[in-house]
């Protein structure tokens, strides 16, 4: 086990009825509350007249950002830097997916920084602080409502990027799983994809010695497997609407980091295709995974066979290493191919016109990942696998 430290400041209330706590959470930043959303979902199902509700309560003053990007877009974090400005915003409240919590995170850190928020994205400047931010989740996948991420697109330079600092996480985030239960079922998917990557990430590495961390990252990957069949046949069951949200969020609040160093190439590979074609994160990630696995294999087949034995339950006697472990793989796709997950880039049009794009974005910051390193040969060659 490697050593670490651990911080993670954020609040998280749970359950059914938590977004009450909107009316002990937000009087204690001030009254200027900007409302950042997306494109209208939290309309459809009445999230958005609930927390309306609760802050006209404590007579919040409320200015409003709308339709934020799946993918979300600098242009959007910059209208919403001007608003902060311009309207003395003591609190950032993002209700909605990833996209509006990570925008709302840019918005809060480009409120105190001079220059151009991009600067922070792209390394040229760090972060000097950020307004105080607050989320309502209203579906399961990224983390990013208890972590210190988020991921920026760039538009014209069609760049997507991760960036991060501790000024970023959420003072507090508000999960109830009925506000995730007028997911379609395609969102759901996608989401259970994006946690389950994420434990992949954080799973696949040669530290030594990591029992707990091994069993954390292998409970919640068959929590989602198990639960994933009955939650698709009947998407307004709260219970498993439940396990899956409390699984999204501990699949990247850090616990599962403790100690060990992830790999994040698959992340880096898939960021690099929304950047160009502007795909659903978890449909990229369903379709790169088991290419990424099939290619790395060799770097820790051992590794791999524990992935087969202990997630789907792959029989080892009279098999060798590899072949166990080709079977955990064979599982996995077939796992996702089930739920109906995306499995070949043709499935978004994408063909091998764009390989050469993709993968230039893919190495803007050179060669990566921790399990394996990626040159950009195995860029290519993965990005080909997934046609
Ligand atoms: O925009 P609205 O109308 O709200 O619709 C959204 C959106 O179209 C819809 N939706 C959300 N909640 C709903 C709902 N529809 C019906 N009922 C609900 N309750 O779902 C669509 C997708 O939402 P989005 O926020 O884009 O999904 P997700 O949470 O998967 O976020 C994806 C973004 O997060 C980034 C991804 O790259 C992508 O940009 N990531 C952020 C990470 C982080 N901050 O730590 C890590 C991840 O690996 C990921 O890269
Ligand atoms: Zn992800």
């Amino acid at each position: 086990m490697n050593t670490f430290t651990f911080y993670n400041p954020t609040t998280l209330y749970f359950g059914s009825g938590q977004l009450e706590q909107l009316t002990t959470e937000v009087p204690k930043f001030g009254k200027n509350v900007l409302l950042v959303y997306g494109g209208g979902s939290i309309k459809q199902n009445g999230i958005y007249d609930n927390v309306l509700k609760l802050l006209k309560g404590v007579d919040a003053n409320v200015v409003e950002l709308s339709g934020v990007e799946p993918n979300p877009r600098l242009t959007t974090v910059h209208r919403g830097v001007e608003l902060c400005r311009s309207q003395h915003i003591d609190l950032i409240l993002a209700v909605g997916g990833g996209s509006v919590i990570d925008c709302a995170k840019a918005i809060a850190v480009g409120a105190k920084y001079e220059g151009d928020f991009w600067d922070i994205v792209t390394r040229k400047a760090a972060a000097t602080g950020a307004l105080p931010l607050g989320t309502v989740l209203t579906i399961a996948a990224t983390g990013s409502e208890m972590n210190s991420s988020s991921v920026i697109t760039n538009w014209e330079t069609k760049e997507k990027l991760l960036w991060g600092t501790p000024y970023a996480f959420p003072k507090f985030s508000i999960l109830d799983p009925a506000h995730t239960a007028s997911l379609p079922a395609n969102q759901t998917v996608y989401g259970m994809v994006d946690m389950m990557s994420h434990v992949f990430e954080q799973y696949f590495h040669h530290v030594t010695n990591t029992p707990v961390q091994d069993g954390f990252c292998e409970t919640i990957l068959r929590t989602v497997i198990e639960t994933a069949p009955r939650l698709l046949e009947d998407l307004q069951n709260l219970e498993e609407r439940a396990t899956i949200l409390y699984s999204g969020t501990m699949a990247l609040n850090g616990v599962l980091r403790m100690g060990i160093l992830g790999d994040w190439a698959t992340h880096n590979l898939e960021h690099a295709v929304s950047a160009v074609y502007d795909i659903p994160h978890g449909g990229g990630l369903a379709i790169l995974f088991p290419n990424w696995m099939t290619y790395t294999l060799d770097a820790n087949v051992a590794r791999f066979k524990q992935f087969a034995q202990r997630v789907f339950g792959i029989e080892a006697p009279g098999k060798s290493d590899r072949q166990v472990a080709e079977e955990g793989i064979a599982a996995l796709r077939q796992f996702f191919n089930s739920i109906g997950a995306p499995a070949r880039l043709a499935d978004y049009d994408i063909d091998d016109s764009s390989i050469e794009l993709m993968a230039d974005k893919a190495m803007v910051c050179g060669d990566f990942g921790n399990f394996k390193k990626l040159t950009r040969d195995d860029v290519v060659n993965i990005y080909r696998m997934s046609l």
